[in-house]
């Protein structure tokens, strides 16, 4: 949460955080409704979120990675993003990126090679299923051991990423 609005602060424009522990969302249920509809049948928090992302000129998923993928509310949130990849079987699929995507994650044990990869994985799916190109990516490993006010150049990283957005 540090991370994204000390990002946040940097850059212009109108401005929203979701929280995906405040979203009221059932999981995806694989009923295969979007595949010939761009809507899902489930019709809750989502219909605002869909409208919110198709709306959205830069799109920044930020999570602390567990057990090396996103938390479980943002799996949930994920998962209901079939509606998007499901754009290539209904045949409406963006044919550029027109949007701006980024990833910021911290991990709480030290650096290894593939703490990240899981999510980076995932979320560079969301990010692409929903027209976004992604300009960077910001990782804090041992961010259990500190904040970010103790990590100048995970800032220095930030700082860059805004001007990447902006
Ligand atoms: C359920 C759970 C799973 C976690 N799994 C990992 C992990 O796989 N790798 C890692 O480096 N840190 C892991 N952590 C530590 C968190 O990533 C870390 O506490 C977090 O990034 C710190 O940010 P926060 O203070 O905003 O939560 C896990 C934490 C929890 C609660």
């Amino acid at each position: 949460m540090a991370m994204l609005n000390y990002l946040l602060d940097q850059m212009e424009g109108e401005k929203e955080i979701i929280n995906c522990y405040s979203l009221d969302i059932s999981p995806c249920i694989d009923c295969k409704y979007c595949y010939k509809k761009r809507a899902c049948s489930i019709k809750d928090g989502m219909v605002d979120i869909y409208q919110k992302i198709d709306e959205a000129d830069v799109i920044i998923y930020a999570a602390p990675i567990y057990f090396y993928g996103t938390p479980g509310p943002m799996k949930v949130m994920m998962d209901r993003f079939q509606l998007y990849w499901a754009s290539f079987l209904r045949g409406d699929a963006p044919e550029v990126f027109v949007k701006k995507g980024a990833i910021i994650s911290s991990g709480g044990g030290p650096f290894t090679e593939d703490q990240f990869k899981p999510l980076i994985i995932e979320v560079s799916e969301a990010l692409k299923v929903q027209g976004a190109e992604i300009v960077g990516q910001v990782l804090m490993d041992a961010a259990d051991g500190a904040t970010l006010d103790q990590r100048p150049e995970i800032k220095d990283e930030l700082d860059k990423l805004a001007a990447l957005l902006s």
